[in-house]
């Protein structure tokens, strides 16, 4: 049983002692995760955990692990990335140079999915891909862009549903049960730990991705990372964020794909 004081005070010394802010992540879901930590590593009370964490910085990235979910997929949710390539890529053929944000983008499986779409519509070549995220160990491996052979079958099933229509396979090469993703896919991306929470705007973008990433922070911290968005957003810039996101955008963004979450920056 862990009391909201005893959560509050974790997260504070952890924001204190390593800069990494949890303090307004919604609670429900970071106290599962903290709680499974415990038993993990068979630590009773929040006290032993407070104390291993703040005196060792290795059981702090253990922790930082584990409260980050960062479940991804390519092609995640296919009817979005249909509505990319029929929507959004006409709207980025205007431009003769573009940036694009991916915050939170986890291992980077739906970077390398984007790459993909654009340098179908020729467009990669124009394009500047940030992606960042808290966890180093997920950074890692996007960076490397070398995932299980295993995954591939569901990629190639939720490309084909997301209209495309090439032979996956000449996206990468198979070795030792893992596949790696070629380079000219990965010349465009910058994989870079930013932190939502603390860290500000650092480019101006033509998209924003930021898709379930938000559904674990809490109302405040949502409408400080919406704030952040817009002002990393050119004029009339898209954001899309997750299927079952719950943001307010009223007043600064108009629905530009309703359905699939897809927004304009209107002011
Ligand atoms: C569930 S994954 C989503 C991955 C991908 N965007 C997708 O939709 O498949 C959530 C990611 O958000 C990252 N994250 C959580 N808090 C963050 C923060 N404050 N700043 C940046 N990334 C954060 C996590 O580390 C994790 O990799």
């Amino acid at each position: 049983m862990i009391e909201d004081i005893e959560l509050t005070l974790l997260l504070e010394g952890i924001y204190q002692k390593y800069g990494h802010d949890f303090r307004d992540y919604a609670r429900a879901s970071i106290k599962r995760r903290i709680k499974r930590h415990m038993m993990i590593h068979k630590l009773e009370t929040i006290s032993l955990l407070q104390d291993r964490v703040l005196h060792h910085a290795e059981a702090m990235d253990q922790l930082l692990l584990d409260i980050s979910v960062y479940v991804t997929e390519m092609f995640r949710d296919a009817e979005f990335y249909r509505v990319l390539r029929q929507e959004v890529i006409p709207v980025l053929h205007t431009f003769p140079l573009f940036n694009i944000w991916h915050a939170g983008c986890s291992t980077g499986e739906e970077v390398y999915s984007l790459a993909i779409l654009l340098l179908e519509a020729g467009l990669l070549d124009r394009a500047r891909i940030y992606a960042t995220d808290i966890n180093e160990k997920a950074l890692k491996i996007a960076r490397e862009g070398i995932y299980p052979l295993s995954h591939i079958k569901s990629a190639i099933h939720n490309y084909h549903a997301a209209g495309g229509c090439e032979d996956f396979s000449e996206y990468y090469v198979a070795r030792y049960g893992n596949v790696i993703f070629k380079p000219s896919l990965k010349d465009k991306i910058t994989f870079c730990n930013h932190n939502l929470a603390t860290d500000g705007p650092f480019q101006e973008f033509e998209i924003i991705l930021c898709r379930n990433v938000m559904i674990y922070f809490n109302t405040e911290l949502k409408t400080k990372v919406l704030g952040l968005m817009h002002q990393s957003l050119r004029p009339l810039g898209l954001l899309a964020v997750g299927q079952k996101e719950s943001v307010h955008l009223q007043g600064h963004f108009q629905a530009f794909n309703a359905q699939h979450r897809i927004y304009r920056k209107s002011n």
